[in-house]
């Protein structure tokens, strides 16, 4: 008999998963950890759900959230083949691995197998959203990660095309803009100019871009490689129903359609997402809101001595004085404030700080204060 161990698959084995930030089971805490919004729905949203929950539930929703990709539609100027709706823009961006890159090929690729392997790579850049990796070796893709600059902007086309690890060939690469942990934002004409010198799949992970001074989505409307995800996680406060989208060339989203589970995107999800549309306005006040508070919680951080990076997203990457990262992190957690930190070389050595409300983010000042002291 074999264990159990041996009948999972050789490139599981030893899978290092994806760790979440800390959804903690104690109440009272301010949770400045996953990028949350800390405001609720509109109240227009949650009576769109409440009237929702009733015999309906017993039903399938519909298979490719219809309704909502119209609406969707209209506010990109698109068609609804431009747009696919996944559980959450997660499920999305594994789709997008299974969809374009050959698989199971890491173990057995050699280097000198070029277009071979371009076909079987994931490209990414780091430090960016920790997920893709992770894609890759659940595919068993080959990736290649190439580090920003040490600012965290984006290296311009002609560095990568000098240094020897971009490659241009591969099946997809993901882009994370604004980029996440930095919070640093991109402009629109280098992503255009990188998406441009790509053969492969670009995907432009916007999942932060309602906090950013500018966004790409016409990138994804005016090349049929590039492909835009959104999600109504964080800018639209819905991460409890799980609703992102891709947009990009209809042969693309068809190909994914494809693959999809048969039912991805829950009916409550879809319902939440169509009013959220409905009500642009409530949501535009709170990214203003979110904006100031960004500003204000950076100028009293720098004040008591952190180094606060330049951010267009709703949470800055702040590198503390006095004690390393991590033992900020423990300090703050005493106090019942949840921060986020990362071991990668390029981070280590800063806090993630969630913007939450003026009066959170106070509460995170006058903590860093009693700590200093
Ligand atoms: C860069 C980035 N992309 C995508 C996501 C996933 O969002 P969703 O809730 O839509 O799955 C996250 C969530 O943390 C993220 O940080």
């Amino acid at each position: 008999m074999t264990t159990p161990n041996r009948q999972i698959r050789r490139q599981l084995r030893a899978l290092r998963p994806y760790v979440p930030g800390e959804q903690p089971k104690i109440k009272g805490l301010i949770k400045l950890n996953t990028n949350e919004n800390p405001y609720p729905p509109s109240p227009r949203v949650l009576r769109a759900v409440r009237a929702a929950v009733d015999g309906r539930l017993r039903l399938y929703p519909n298979p490719t959230a219809e309704r909502l990709r119209k609406k969707l539609a209209r506010l990109h100027r698109c068609k609804p083949e431009n747009i696919i709706v996944g559980n959450g823009s997660d499920e999305l961006l594994a789709m997008a691995v299974r969809c374009f890159v050959e698989p199971g090929a890491a173990n057995v690729i050699r280097r000198t197998a070029r277009a071979f392997t371009s076909a079987a790579t994931v490209q990414f850049f780091t430090p960016s959203y920790s997920l893709y990796p992770v894609l890759a070796d659940i595919h068993g893709a080959v990736k290649n990660a190439v580090v920003l600059n040490p600012d965290f902007s984006l290296p311009a086309v002609l560095e990568l095309k000098r240094g020897k690890r971009w490659d241009f060939k591969a099946a997809l690469t993901f882009i994370t803009t604004p980029n996440a942990p930095s919070g640093h934002g991109y402009l629109t004409r280098e992503l255009d100019s990188l998406c441009k010198a790509q053969y492969g799949v670009v995907v432009l992970d916007e999942a932060y871009v309602d906090f950013a001074n500018e966004n790409a989505m016409k990138l994804a409307l005016k090349y049929p490689h590039v492909l835009v995800a959104r999600t109504f996680s964080k800018a639209y406060s819905l991460c409890f129903q799980r609703v992102g989208y891709f947009v990009g060339h209809p042969e693309l989203i068809a190909a994914l359609h494809k693959i999809r589970d048969s039912y991805n995107v829950n009916g409550l999800g879809q319902i939440a997402a169509e009013a959220t549309l409905d009500d642009l306005a409530y949501y535009r006040a709170n990214f203003k809101t979110i904006v100031a508070t960004r500003a204000w919680l950076s100028r009293e951080l720098t004040k008591l001595g952190f180094r606060v990076l330049p951010s267009q997203t709703n949470f800055i990457l702040a590198q503390p004085p006095l004690f390393p990262a991590k033992a900020w992190l423990q300090k703050l957690r005493d106090r019942k404030i949840l921060l986020r930190w990362f071991s990668a070389p390029e981070v280590k050595d800063y806090l993630r700080i969630t913007i939450g409300t003026p009066r959170e983010a106070a509460a995170l000042v006058k903590a860093v204060q009693a700590i200093a002291a």
